[in-house]
């Protein structure tokens, strides 16, 4: 499959897509790199870490590799202290190239790192989560989280390089799988009509980690993602649409406490949430708000929102980045595979709570055989 290119203000990067590919990740380490630095957690590294370093050996330049513990929790100012405290112990220098092997944690921790030890050397990212490589790989967003707000602390900082390999996927957990496959109906709903009807259509396949369906989709959504990435790489318009779902679904994690949903998750019932906020202000149709509601549980992930209390909803959508002078901005869907940015008022807002806030009961049926059935890569 052809590379996918993102462009940027510091020049175009590619994004490889392949199973297998991780064997040869050695062909984006830029020639002129001094040392090379895998950053990763033990299960990831456990499962992924001797590949790489074997597919890096012929390159004959040394390599190291910082553990950091595994979780949204570690995703921290004082874990991004002993990556530094291990870069300076070691004499990195400035020629230095960063490998960030993992999920979007470990992609945006080791993103800030590069971003900022010696005011910026190069990352290149390994994505080994769905969510990783459909989004958070792409497009320069690094940060780490801060005890009054998640991603509070990063900076907008490209890789040189994406190495996507589909086959790392086999062994993620059905759930991880589920929040990723939000992230990708996501974009069909933002950008793509067809996509969106394509996801629709092959969700059984999608679910059950078919190699050349995911191939397919991991590729459109780079492809949508390079696109509003290179048109507004530092989010002052249009990337704002890439966070259709998020206003809702950031409520969701910090109103029930990080970790206890997964990211994606709460970005798929904030899909639903958006959708039905969209046909109240924009008219989206009932039967489209259906189907967005279908798709969302066909991935096995929740399509109802906890009940953190009208008041605490609103506290904490007021939080999201999006917010301006206090006022909270929400991606619309004035229909299927376009979008919006606008505030709402608060009576729809209200209304749209109450009509998706309820018991949840996540149906994880259509996720189960294929976790069962999941092998190492
Ligand atoms: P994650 O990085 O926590 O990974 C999820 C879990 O899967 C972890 O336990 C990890 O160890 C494990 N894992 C990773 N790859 C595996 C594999 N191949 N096999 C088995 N287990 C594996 O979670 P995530 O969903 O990848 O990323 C979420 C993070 O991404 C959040 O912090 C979020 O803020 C961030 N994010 C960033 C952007 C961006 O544009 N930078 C976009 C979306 C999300
Ligand atoms: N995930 C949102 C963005 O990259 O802008």
């Amino acid at each position: 499959m052809a590379p996918v290119h993102v462009a940027t203000s510091a020049g175009q990067y590619p994004i490889h897509i392949a199973p297998g590919r991780l064997q040869h990740v050695a062909d984006s380490v830029p020639a002129n790199a001094t040392r090379l630095v895998i950053i990763s957690n033990p299960v990831v590294d456990g499962l992924y870490g001797n590949a790489l370093r074997q597919a890096l050996a012929d390159l004959n330049k040394p390599v190291f590799t910082i553990i950091v513990p595994d979780g949204e929790s570690f995703k921290s100012l004082d874990t991004l202290n002993t990556i530094y405290d291990r870069m300076l112990s070691e004499k990195l220098d400035r020629r230095a190239v960063i490998l960030a092997l993992g999920g979007g944690v470990i992609g945006d921790m080791a993103g800030f790192a590069a971003a900022t030890y010696m005011r910026g050397i190069r990352y290149m990212q390994i994505p080994t989560t769905l969510l990783a490589q459909v989004d958070s790989s792409v497009g320069g967003k690094t940060a780490v989280n801060h005890p009054l707000g998640k991603n509070m602390i990063g900076a907008f900082y490209q890789p040189v390089s994406v190495d996507i390999d589909i086959h790392v996927l086999r062994t993620l957990p059905a759930r991880e799988v589920s929040a990723g496959l939000a992230e990708v109906i996501k974009y069909g709903l933002i950008l793509d009509r067809a996509f969106f009807e394509w996801c629709e259509s092959n969700v059984a396949q999608l679910v059950a980690l078919d190699a050349d369906t995911l191939a397919y989709a991991i590729a459109r959504c780079c492809e949508l993602k390079a696109q509003v990435v290179s048109a507004d790489e530092k989010e002052t318009g249009l990337r704002a649409i890439l966070n259709l779902g998020h206003t809702f679904g950031h409520a969701i994690e910090a109103g029930l406490g990080f970790g206890t949903w997964l990211h994606g998750e709460a970005v798929a019932c904030g899909l639903v949430q958006a959708a039905v906020l969209s046909g109240k202000l924009l008219g989206l149709s009932a039967a489209d708000i259906e189907r967005v509601r279908a798709l969302v549980r066909a991935i096995g992930c929740p399509d109802i929102a906890p009940d953190l209390g009208e008041d605490s909803w609103l506290d904490f959508m007021q939080g999201d980045k999006k917010t301006e002078g206090g006022e909270i901005r929400y991606v619309l869907l004035p229909a299927i595979g376009q979008a919006v940015v606008q505030a709402a008022p608060l009576n729809l807002v209200q209304e749209t709570l109450s009509e998706t806030v309820g018991d949840i009961a996540i149906d994880r049926s259509a996720v189960q055989t294929r976790d069962m059935t999941a092998t190492q890569a």
